[in-house]
């Protein structure tokens, strides 16, 4: 009998890209997933979702359904999440009750039905402000941000550079989505430790890749830009454009898991999920322009996110040495792979009503 796997959140971007990885290595794969209309439209089972894996439709939150879910499961993975950080600052209650309260859920169905394995997703986003030297950054104020100094400052006003962000760094939550993810890893690490059940926090990065819903103006920032591109709008960028971040395919991200599945290096903790590679927003957008053929330059208009920060790239050296888990993926190769798929999809640009959405809400500036 293979292995049966749980992935919760299953039907979406890294799920689906899991359960193919899992399929491939022989693994048995079940889905939980309530199907969010932001990320799937009307859609009852999505295109892309290998006939082999088993859709149970169903809400994290409810009892009921998790604990059906579990029957005869091996090993969970849990990714089901609302996962817009835009969205968040004015959805608490949505965020806090599918983020948090949906893992204390799964967390009190496993009580009942014991795994060998279980894995989280977390996130970058629980850091802040990546990591600096020589000293740490003080949070950007707003007087700052308004004069448009973008670069993070230490205590003493110093200059700083930014370095690959290890998982030692001391969270530092800046939206209620951060938040949540950040109870997710605690609470599975916690119930983890006191059931003596294998458990693993992913703490993925920017991931991107095809079948990463472009329709929902509050994922990644590729997803976003590719929408505005296929509408021959202008991507627009926050701040200057040259604040970095690390771009990891999904097919390393799936690998990654499938990895922490596998071996036990991690059990008990967090770790980076990430390519190790910096790219800046403007060398994004310019990129994926590029593979789609527009002429089309990034927009700058020199406003700012409340509550983004600069700079957050990784430090892999955790993920290698516990996972042997290295990224593979070409970043020019993936975008011309992105930008083939791409073409197969009809883009709505939302990215104005999510913009607006903010701006009324004094989130932009
Ligand atoms: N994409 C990234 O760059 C990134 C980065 C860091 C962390 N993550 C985390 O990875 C996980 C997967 O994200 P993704 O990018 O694939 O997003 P996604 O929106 O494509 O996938 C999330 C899935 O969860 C489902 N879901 C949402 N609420 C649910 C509920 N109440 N009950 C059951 N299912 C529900 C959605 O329908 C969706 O299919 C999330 O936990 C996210 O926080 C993603």
């Amino acid at each position: 009998m293979p292995e049966r796997v749980l992935i919760t959140g299953g039907a979406g971007f890294i799920g689906s890209h899991l359960a193919d990885e899992l399929l491939r290595a022989g693994y048995a794969v079940r889905a939980l997933d309530v199907l969010v209309e932001q990320v799937h439209g009307n859609s009852q089972r999505p295109d892309y979702l290998d006939p082999e894996i088993e859709l149970i439709p169903g809400d994290i939150r409810n009892p009921e359904v998790v604990r059906g879910a579990l029957e005869g499961v091996d090993a969970v993975v849990h990714l089901a999440a609302r996962v817009g950080v835009g969205q968040s600052m004015y959805e608490h209650a949505e965020y806090a009750g599918v983020n948090t309260l949906g893992t204390s859920i799964l967390l009190d169905a496993l009580q009942d039905h014991p795994v060998r394995k279980l894995l989280v997703a977390s996130s970058m986003s629980i850091y802040g402000e990546g990591a600096y030297e020589p000293v740490p950054p003080v949070e950007r104020t707003r007087e700052q941000l308004e004069r448009r100094e973008w670069e993070p400052r230490g205590a003493r006003g110093e200059e700083l550079t930014p370095i690959p962000t290890p998982e030692s760094k001391e969270p530092a939550l800046a939206s209620v989505y951060a938040l949540t993810k950040h109870d997710q890893e605690c609470l599975c690490l916690l119930y983890g430790a006191s059931y003596e059940v294998p458990t693993v926090a992913l703490r993925l990065f920017n991931v991107y890749g095809p079948r990463q819903a472009l329709a929902n103006p509050y994922t990644g920032v590729l997803a976003i830009f590719a929408s505005r591109l296929l509408n021959d709008n202008a991507p627009v960028v926050y701040e200057d454009g040259h604040q970095r971040r690390d771009f990891v395919h999904v097919t390393d991200a799936a690998r990654a898991i499938r990895l922490a599945l596998e071996r036990d290096g991690a059990d008990g903790r967090a770790v980076n999920v990430a390519s190790g590679r910096s790219a800046s927003i403007l060398e994004i957008a310019r990129a994926l322009a590029d593979v789609l053929g527009k002429d089309i330059a990034a927009e700058i208009p020199g406003t700012y996110r409340a509550g983004d920060i600069r700079h957050c790239f990784a430090d892999v050296t955790l993920a290698r040495e516990l996972l042997d888990f290295e990224a593979e993926a070409d970043r020019d190769e993936a975008l011309a792979e992105l930008a083939q798929w791409l073409e197969t999809q009809s883009a709505t640009d939302r990215f104005d009503r999510a913009a607006a959405e903010l701006a009324e809400r004094g989130l932009t500036r």
